[in-house]
């Protein structure tokens, strides 16, 4: 049979020749990036994961092989042997670590040929996400992809040793299984041997992870996929990688530290930073308070500042109607941006109107003056009040919105990222963690008219909190933590519950009948009463990390194959219509919808 590689073998990549290694005979093998003919020589610079080395074809080495050479395009895929040569003065490139030498070439493969690819392998390039998705396969090529990646390995390489060195078992749990609840659409598989029945792909190993522990396989990890149907956005994916753990006999302090020093080794590993242990940690509400969301970016100030009782009688019928009717008036000193135009505050209305906000008031600080539509509703108390309490100062523009708590503190909490973005107020090298805890197990959900659990109702309440489980169940804090990076929430986890009873009382809280536990979660239920370790865990949102490690701005760029905001693989088509003959073996007939796309 003949081989097209015949004898040849690479002796090195693409990356690693330097001026140490001259006179050396090599052989190289790879991808045209570039050709340049000048004239007489040609060069090619060939790429593989590693790098670049130049290659050149001199018609004064050997005739043929520089014939031959005339036929290379770029992304050939090439085998060439030859000899290391320091490049003439004048032809180093001190930008590329193999600038210094170039390889004389005396034997010339072309193993295979290539159409001329849809864009440029560069990072430069100025193409839509979707011809890049379409070619994926080519877009993976390109210098910037493939360093993502690479970290991505490592950065999961360095997991592994962490955990494992810590006596963490790395654990399998299966993918075709019941409904794991972490708050997102299940995503579904038909059962052909049990038609009319399906398997829901998991949300995450949670319960699997819980059962683990009761089966005494104390310290589990496993990087592991989770499925979850949701709303996409930059930092979401239909399909996403966890870090999942779980430990046995342990409280909140250990499972924390465990995971900084998880954070402290891949930092470390991956980027050569140092990072500061402890993490610093907030309290939920102080979280909502100060930043207005539950995962603050605590690189920079700009807090906002609860002002309800200033204005809670004031002439400003928007402020004091709001919180005569349990809301809440809040503000945002946006620090000398006193020169923001008409337009421009237009604009973050509009902004903040996404997150529900009815307006966006605002304030600005001349010299002698405040400069507004609605300073003439205050009192001068109520404007001393207001200038200490937000320290206004000249030059300042102070934003407020009034409404219910989630709504002012979601429009604040994106208003003040917004602007720590905009003011340049983040420094991008900077890695700031912090932990959230103290959150409330439950909150109600309007549009289902039912308590919903923040995290998952395995997550355990606090102790001196469990008899409001009937009573009140908003004002129940959970034993859940979070960990957040640079406003980022990589990480999230709870001590659990480890004891029927108490379960069996969240579920109801919840508004299940024991009828509907019972299907569900009669199996984890009855595992709770077969002798059940004290327990609990967390999960890291790998892409995220991988993401924020590698400084994307988008979690698809450090998956090999992610899905578009429509959930879609665009390289292969998925998801797609399936035929006739599959639907009828899984007795599946499927409603015809007018606006199918
Ligand atoms: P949680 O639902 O908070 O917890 O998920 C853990 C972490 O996973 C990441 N993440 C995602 N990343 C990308 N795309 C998504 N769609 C997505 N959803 C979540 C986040 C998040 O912090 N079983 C619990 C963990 C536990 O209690 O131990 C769980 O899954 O970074
Ligand atoms: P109006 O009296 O409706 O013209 O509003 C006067 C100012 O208050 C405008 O700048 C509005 O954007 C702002 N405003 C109106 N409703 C709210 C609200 N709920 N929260 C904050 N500002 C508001």
């Amino acid at each position: 049979m003949s081989d097209i590689l015949g004898e040849m073998r690479k002796t090195h990549h693409c990356g690693e020749l330097c001026s140490d290694d001259i006179g050396k005979e090599v052989v190289l093998m790879g991808w045209v990036q570039r050709r340049r003919d000048h004239g007489g020589v040609i060069f090619v610079d060939l790429r593989d994961r590693e790098g670049i080395t130049q290659v050149v074809f001199n018609p004064t080495v050997d005739e043929k092989i520089h014939e031959k050479a005339h036929d290379i395009r770029n992304e050939f895929v090439l085998g060439v042997r030859g000899k290391i040569d320091k490049r003439p003065e004048g032809m180093m490139n001190p930008n590329l670590p193999t600038g210094e030498i170039e390889v004389t070439v005396v034997e010339l493969k072309i193993f295979n040929e290539a159409k001329t690819p849809p864009f440029l392998i560069e990072d430069t390039i100025d193409v839509s996400e979707s011809i890049r998705l379409k070619y994926r396969h080519i877009d993976l090529r390109r210098n910037q992809l493939q360093k993502n990646i690479i970290l991505r390995h490592k950065a999961a390489a360095s997991v592994r040793q962490y955990l494992n060195a810590n006596g963490f078992l790395d654990v399998e749990t299966p993918f075709l299984t019941r409904s794991t609840p972490e708050g997102a659409r299940d995503y579904l598989v038909p059962s052909r041997v049990n038609p009319g029945q399906f398997y829901a792909l998991p949300q995450s190993p949670q319960i699997f992870k819980q059962l683990l522990m009761i089966s005494g396989f104390d310290r589990y990890y496993q990087i592991v996929r989770c499925f979850r149907d949701e709303d996409l956005r930059a930092d979401r994916q239909p399909e996403f990688t966890q870090i999942d753990m779980e430990l046995s006999f342990v409280g909140e302090d250990d499972i924390m530290s465990l995971s900084e020093g998880l954070m402290a080794k891949i930092f470390k590993d991956i980027l050569g930073i140092d990072l500061e242990l402890p993490f610093p940690r907030l309290l939920y509400k102080d979280a909502i308070g100060r930043f207005g969301l539950d995962k603050p970016d605590i690189r920079f100030g700009l807090e906002l500042k609860d002002i309800s009782d200033i204005v809670k009688g004031s002439g400003f019928k928007v402020f004091a109607d709001v919180v005569k009717k349990g809301g809440i008036v809040k503000a945002l000193n946006a620090k000398g941006c006193i020169d923001f135009t008409r337009k421009e505050i237009d604009d973050l209305t509009e902004f903040v109107s996404v997150y529900r906000a009815r307006g966006l008031a605002w304030i600005k600080v001349k010299e002698n003056e405040w400069q507004s539509p609605i300073v003439k509703f205050f009192t001068d108390e109520e404007k001393d009040a207001l200038a200490k309490c937000i320290d206004m100062e000249t030059g300042d523009l102070v934003f407020f919105v009034a409404d219910q708590p989630k709504v002012v503190n979601e429009a604040l909490g994106h208003l003040r990222n917004h602007l720590g973005k905009r003011l340049n107020l983040i420094n991008d090298d900077e890695f700031k963690f912090t932990w959230v805890t103290h959150f409330p197990m439950m909150e109600y959900d309007e549009t289902e008219k039912r308590y919903e659990a923040l995290h998952h109702p395995f997550t355990a309440p606090f102790e001196t909190d469990v008899d409001l489980l009937d009573s009140d169940p908003l004002s129940v804090t959970s034993r859940a933590y979070d960990m957040v990076l640079n406003g980022s929430e990589i990480g999230g986890g709870s001590i659990r519950i480890h004891q029927r009873e108490l379960q069996e009382r969240v579920f109801k809280a919840l508004g299940m009948d024991k009828e509907t536990y019972e299907e569900k979660f009669g199996f984890l239920l009855s595992a709770l009463e077969s002798g059940a370790p004290p327990h609990g865990g967390i999960a890291f949102g790998f892409d995220r990390l991988v993401m924020i490690l590698c400084g994307q701005p988008s979690i698809r760029d450090v998956i090999p194959f992610p899905k578009t905001q429509k959930a879609a693989c665009v390289l292969t088509n998925a998801p797609s219509d399936t035929s006739r003959e599959q639907l009828e073996e899984l007795a599946l007939r499927i409603k015809k919808t007018e606006n199918k796309t």
